[in-house]
């Protein structure tokens, strides 16, 4: 039995008062994998291979206003006060997401989105962006879900988006059902006010090969992917011991593993995908100096040249000296 998209949203809103309003707005915040979510056991429903961990970004996301039009009219488009032409396919993305909320009714939307992040900051925003439109869809339509259902629908628009819907850190559980009703993301419970992310923009030219069609490949191509699930599963376990203990070194150096690990498999791929600038690796290079010289400073990277520097509040006067441009962001109260 195979479930497309709108079997799914209907399944979770079937059942929902629809409870019309004029407009709502919402916020989601951009994630931060520390274990990846790289691979998909259905494609259409954005299943996932294996487990995942972020934690968000405070303040760095995206805001959603969806306002009502009139029956007949056509779905309008804003991306950072820009209208977004009906040929883009963010406009066809946006729609096709709008459409899981219409359940054959005739209703037309506008949709306000903008951006806290450059574009060019190299920090996903499909993530936070879904994250913010099923939250404002479902609340201009008045259903009433709860978070795990908005994390399920949000999956629906982009896979990393199910964990963009809390704030701290999340854990994504992939789940085993094959319509996907029990994969989506819960929040951890535990704070570490010290903690820290340095974003370092590289580049902002846009990436050749997108997540979704670099997953694909890399799940068809490369007989290393068998290894990633079983070492994603290992980190996951690892890291959730590292936020209880706030063991920075455990948390810092499973993070920069798992996304290493996860490049590695890119980088068998067939035709290859390197996602890394030469910049890229000179920062690579210059992390693994500093920690010989006993500063500890850990790195991520997600599915383009970019680097995220995770450290601690004592040591962000180094952070920046060694690293001018970086911003650095404090991901706890
Ligand atoms: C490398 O969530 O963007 O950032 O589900 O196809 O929309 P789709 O992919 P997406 O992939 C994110 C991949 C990643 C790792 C992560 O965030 O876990």
């Amino acid at each position: 039995m195979t479930f497309s998209r709108v079997d799914v949203a209907q399944v979770i809103l079937g059942d929902c008062e629809y409870c019309p309003v004029d407009t709502f707005e919402a916020w989601s915040p951009v994630n931060i994998a520390l274990c990846k979510y790289w691979g998909k056991r259905n494609g259409v429903l954005n299943l996932p291979v294996n487990d995942s961990l972020s934690v968000a970004l405070p303040g760095k996301g995206t805001h959603t206003r969806v306002t009502r039009l009139q029956v007949g009219a056509k779905d309008i488009v804003f991306l950072n006060d820009r209208p977004v032409h009906e040929a883009d396919s963010f406009y066809k993305k946006v729609v096709a997401h709008l459409d899981l909320f219409r359940l054959g009714r005739s209703d037309r939307f506008r949709v306000d989105t903008v951006n806290t992040i450059a574009t060019a900051a190299g920090l996903a925003s499909s993530a936070s962006g879904f994250s913010a439109l099923t939250r404002a869809v479902a609340g201009v339509q008045g259903f009433s879900l709860d978070d795990g259902a908005l994390s399920i629908l949000a999956r629906l628009g982009s896979g990393s988006a199910c964990r963009s819907i809390f704030e701290g850190f999340v854990r994504w559980h992939k789940g085993e059902a094959v319509d996907g009703m029990d994969s989506c993301a819960a929040p951890l419970s535990q704070v570490w006010p010290g903690l820290r992310l340095g974003v370092l923009t590289l580049t902002g030219s846009a990436k050749k090969v997108g997540s979704r069609e670099g997953m694909a490949r890399t799940v068809e191509s490369t007989p290393l992917y068998s290894a990633w699930p079983v070492q994603a599963e290992a980190d996951i376990a690892i890291l959730e011991e590292a936020i209880a203990a706030r063991d920075f070194e455990q948390l810092g150096a499973t993070a920069e593993h798992n996304a290493l690990t996860m490049h590695a498999t890119m980088i068998a791929s067939w035709p290859p995908l390197l996602y890394w600038e030469p910049e890229s690796v000179a920062v690579m290079q210059k992390v693994w100096q500093m920690r010989e010289d006993g500063v500890p400073v850990y790195l991520t990277m997600d599915a383009g040249p970019n680097v995220k520097l995770l450290f601690e509040a004592q040591v962000e006067g180094s952070i920046r000296q060694a690293f001018p441009d970086v911003e650095v962001v404090k991901l706890f109260p």
